[in-house]
């Protein structure tokens, strides 16, 4: 693969020394890599090794040229960054968004992809503070590279070795093959629910939590596009490096879509956008009365059907939620609303919503079909983009 700006930060640790011989190999590969060294990586291995090899300034502390800040320059400049040997002070410290080091700052700062190849003693590693860190990171996209089972410091076996060279390389290249998937393309997603305002303390809305719309956002950077992610009411954090919109009913939604489409080469509808709107909102909270009260409703703008037909030249992606006669349903939507793709889920007994599993399949043309299998919203997300490579004609 071509070169790629790689910054590796090496923490303390006796596998420190594992990392030199990982700097040789990557830039024998041709990618040209910024170090930095923790306070503790220094008492194992010197920055002059990593010097040498990198033919390049090592870094190992904020304070060491002023004028540069050197942490943000670094966060910016590199398409990944990883951590190797990563131990648990660095990834409770990174968990935490803690920034007491120049690692830390980048770690904090970096839109980056970051990959964290954790090494220590079995008993930290299997500690349920580390466990919960490396669950913290994993949750927010990080890639954890295992340790492996071997002869540790200790003399002792157990878990807690780094991972080896090959895996380490094959890793940092797949996320960096990942990342030139969706360069160069905007994609606009629309994701969460909306909320209709009956008056200032009641509203209609509806169960989606936003989950997959979040998360086809957070693999769509992930493989270098830049994302708009309109986004409604959720409590679930949307992925660090989108630009956010955050919206309320569907009107907001519509109105943000609806700019941000001209420059999309891709749209995602997954927002479950309201219907319907009360006829009136009340300026203030209605009161109860005896009688039974009756809410007057007025129909909402469709989103996915106004840019349907605005469309051009973007690559329209349309969601479905069935009960019933779920494909041909679908399939109506995709002419109806001229889309280039829908993905259907069948919702019957509730399935689909909130933030656990789901089963979806692609569907395309007159009667293309790619099944996408039922999994997490995560993994889903990513066989999204691999079936959208294909329906698209990019990936296969
Ligand atoms: N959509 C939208 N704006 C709306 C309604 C829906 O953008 N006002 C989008 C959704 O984000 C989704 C697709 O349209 O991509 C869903 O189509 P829709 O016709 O609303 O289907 P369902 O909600 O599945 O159900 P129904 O068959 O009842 O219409």
């Amino acid at each position: 693969m071509n070169g790629a700006r790689i910054l590796l930060g090496v923490c303390g640790g006796i596998a420190a020394y594992k990392a030199a011989a990982l700097t040789s190999r990557l830039v024998q590969r041709g990618h040209v890599l910024d170090v930095i060294l923790t306070d503790e990586a220094q008492r194992f291995i010197a920055p002059l090794t990593f010097a040498a090899l990198t033919r390049r300034t090592v870094y190992t502390s904020l304070w060491e040229n002023g004028a540069a800040i050197p942490h943000i320059v670094l966060a910016r400049e590199n398409a990944l960054v990883a951590i190797v040997p990563a131990t648990a002070h660095t990834i409770a410290r990174i968990a935490l968004g803690l920034a007491d080091d120049l690692l830390a700052n980048v770690a904090l700062a970096t839109r980056a992809p970051l990959l964290l190849a954790p090494a220590m003693n079995t008993a930290m590693l299997e500690h349920p503070a580390t466990r919960t860190h490396l669950a913290t990171l994993r949750e927010r996209g990080a890639t954890i590279v295992e340790p492996e089972s071997g002869f540790l410091a200790e003399r002792e076996y157990g878990a807690g070795r780094l991972a080896d060279e090959e895996t380490l390389v094959r890793d940092i290249e797949r996320i960096l093959g990942r990342m030139r998937e969706l360069a160069g393309e905007r994609v606009l997603i629309t994701a969460g629910p909306t909320r209709e305002v009956i008056d200032p303390v009641r509203f209609l809305s509806n169960a989606s939590t936003g989950t997959t719309g979040i998360e086809i956002a957070r693999e769509a950077l992930a493989r270098g596009a830049a994302v708009d992610l309109v986004l409604g009411p959720t409590q679930v954090p949307p992925p660090v490096g989108a630009e956010l919109v955050r919206v309320t009913t569907a009107a907001e939604m519509y109105a943000a879509a609806l700019a941000r489409a001209p420059v999309a080469t891709i749209a995602v509808a997954t927002a479950a956008v309201a219907d319907w709107r009360p006829a009136q909102a009340f300026d203030e909270k209605v009161k109860k009365s005896a009688e039974p009260q009756t809410i007057a409703l007025k129909r909402n703008p469709d989103i996915l059907a106004a840019l349907g037909e605005r469309k051009n030249g973007t690559f329209l992606v349309g969601f479905a939620a069935e009960t019933s006669d779920v494909e041909a349903s679908a399939r109506l939507k995709l002419t109806h609303k001229h889309l280039d793709a829908i993905a259907v889920n069948d919702v019957s007994g509730g399935a689909g919503f909130g933030t656990g599993d789901n089963a979806l399949a692609l569907l395309f043309g007159t009667d293309g079909r790619i099944d996408l299998g039922r999994s997490s919203k995560r993994e889903l997300a990513a066989r999204f983009w691999d079936a959208l490579a294909v329906v698209r004609g990019t990936g296969g």
